[in-house]
């Protein structure tokens, strides 16, 4: 069914516009990486970059071109031979090329940027297409700042590029000064003038976000008659960025009920591509940010997490897994409840009485109310306090790794049980992951290790280090954390914490069940 709606293509500028971005260039290596992503999110168009800008930008757009094979690679070039013929070079071996050219029509930038008359830019039009026209089947002309154009005049240019051969036409709103129901009411005038816009010719909107509507005026456009929207991952891009791709994308599939169209854009890969193009840009993503912010499917308020727990959809409208992340989060704070602290400790393996439940959620509230966060940790040490004791069930009594080249690391390792001591070697692929393994050996266990992370708590040479694990016996989550100045005896420590803990729990849960 959804093959039957009007198809709006994605056309993708991170690697230009978004690189545009201050502080965000990427080297060739990472535009290669990032153009791979973008492949995967299957977008329709990648715009690599503007090749008049360096040797080192044709190159990286060389390389994209052969390497990512299924989307069209664009170019984008002045209307001067220079930077048309800079394209020709970058994108010669792409399988499916694009030249996208741009020539500014507002009055502003005619009398002060490019200090030519109307006439001038209708001959350099005419001129510059037929000679794009030789090299290139795929063109697509931008009129930039449009959106400050006198509507007649636009159309009038835009009709020139089409018969020059333009093949796709693109309306900038270059300084995001539009607001949504007059671009959308210049759309229906461009597409009332020239009915082969948005049907043989593309008609593509391409929107900044310095007044924050660049996703509004986007999705005004397509209600317009647009069928293809430029924008970038995170919106990054020049100023206060572009149209947000994974909004735009996110909002066409969440209200199909009101937009007749369709992407092909694969959601699920959404998040990594997010992920990706922070990690390499170093743009950090706003908390806050739709759909891929660090809080978009976070809920910190009692009312709301009881509603989620009852019915995901009481409070989100998008299910997290459809765009790759794993589930929301109940953000465990001063306005959190019962309920979400009780299904916490459902995920953590911990089964509590209705009074012991009563007061570790009292110990709760008063840790909430000075802490911002209260972490799984912390809810453990809660309940280890307050209900269940932990007996050190297993106790280290003397490890040693025997490391050499050329060889995997072996381990030594003597635990303690109720006065009898048990000593066995195993091999791993690292030093902690030999001595995880004897460990398992020894206590006749088996875990997943679903997080380690390693921090200094001090600082210099002798730093006593912390690790942090989570291991997953069967269906419980269990942390673990240890400190030593050896990081490999705080990996240790860490693991058996865990192991103790998951053990004295289970004993509580069959406790529970025989009462
Ligand atoms: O914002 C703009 O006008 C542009 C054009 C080059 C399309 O980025
Ligand atoms: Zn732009």
């Amino acid at each position: 069914m959804n093959q039957d709606r009007k198809k709006i293509f994605i056309f993708d500028t991170t690697l230009r516009d978004g690189e545009q971005s201050p502080g965000a260039s990427l080297n060739p290596q990472e535009k290669l990486e990032v153009a791979r992503q973008l492949e995967k999110l299957n977008v329709d168009v990648i715009e690599a970059g503007f090749p008049a800008a360096s040797r080192g930008e044709i190159e990286a757009i060389q390389m994209i071109s052969k390497k990512v094979r299924k989307p069209v690679i664009c170019g984008l070039s002045r209307m001067i031979r220079k930077d048309i013929d800079a394209c020709r070079q970058a994108l010669k071996f792409a399988k499916n090329k694009r030249l996208h050219v741009f020539l500014a029509t507002s009055m502003i930038h005619r009398e002060y940027k490019l200090r030519k008359d109307k006439s001038e830019l209708v001959q350099i039009v005419k001129k510059e297409m037929e000679y794009a026209r030789r090299f290139f089947d795929q063109i697509e002309f931008s009129p930039e700042d449009a959106s400050r154009t006198e509507w007649e005049f636009l159309a009038e240019v835009v009709g020139i590029a089409i018969e020059a051969g333009a093949t796709s036409i693109n309306i900038p709103d270059t300084v995001g000064y539009a607001l949504p129901s007059e671009f959308g009411d210049m759309i229906q005038f461009l597409v009332r003038q020239l009915p082969e816009l948005g049907n043989a010719v593309t008609l593509s909107v391409h929107c900044h976000n310095d007044l924050g509507l660049a996703v509004a005026n986007s999705l005004a456009a397509v209600a317009n008659g647009a069928n293809q929207v430029e924008c970038t991952v995170n919106g990054i891009g020049e100023r206060a960025g572009n149209a947000s791709l994974e909004e735009i994308v996110m909002a066409i599939d969440t209200r199909k009920d009101s937009l007749p169209v369709r992407t092909d854009i694969e959601l699920s890969e959404i998040i990594k591509t997010s992920r990706l193009v922070s990690r390499l840009t170093g743009m950090v993503v706003q908390p806050n940010k739709s759909i891929v912010g660090r809080n978009a499917f976070s809920h910190e308020s009692g009312i709301h997490q009881d509603g989620v727990l009852k019915k995901r959809e009481t409070y989100e409208i998008i299910d997290p897994h459809r765009i790759g992340l794993e589930e929301s989060q109940l953000i465990l704070g001063k306005h959190s409840g019962r309920h979400a602290f009780r299904e916490r400790l459902k995920k953590l393996g911990v089964v509590l009485s209705e009074k012991e439940l009563e007061r570790a959620f009292e110990r709760f509230k008063k840790l909430a109310d000075q802490k911002k966060y209260v972490f799984d940790e912390d809810i453990q040490a809660i309940v280890e306090d307050e209900v269940v004791r932990i007996p050190t069930t297993w106790a280290l009594e003397h490890f040693s790794v025997n490391i050499e080249t050329q060889r995997p690391p072996r381990a030594l390792m003597r635990l303690k049980k109720g006065g009898k001591v048990f000593e066995v070697s195993s091999s791993g692929d690292g030093p902690v992951d030999a001595c995880y393994k004897a460990i398992e050996k020894i206590a006749k266990v088996k875990a997943k290790l679903s997080q380690y992370s390693l921090n200094a708590v001090t600082g210099g040479k002798d730093a006593l280090g912390e690790v942090s694990v989570k291991l997953k016996f069967k269906d419980q989550e269990i942390a673990g954390r240890g400190a030593s100045t050896d990081i490999i005896e705080a990996s240790v420590k860490a693991y058996l914490q865990a192991l103790n803990r998951a053990l004295a729990y289970g004993n509580k849960r069959r406790r529970e069940a025989l009462v």
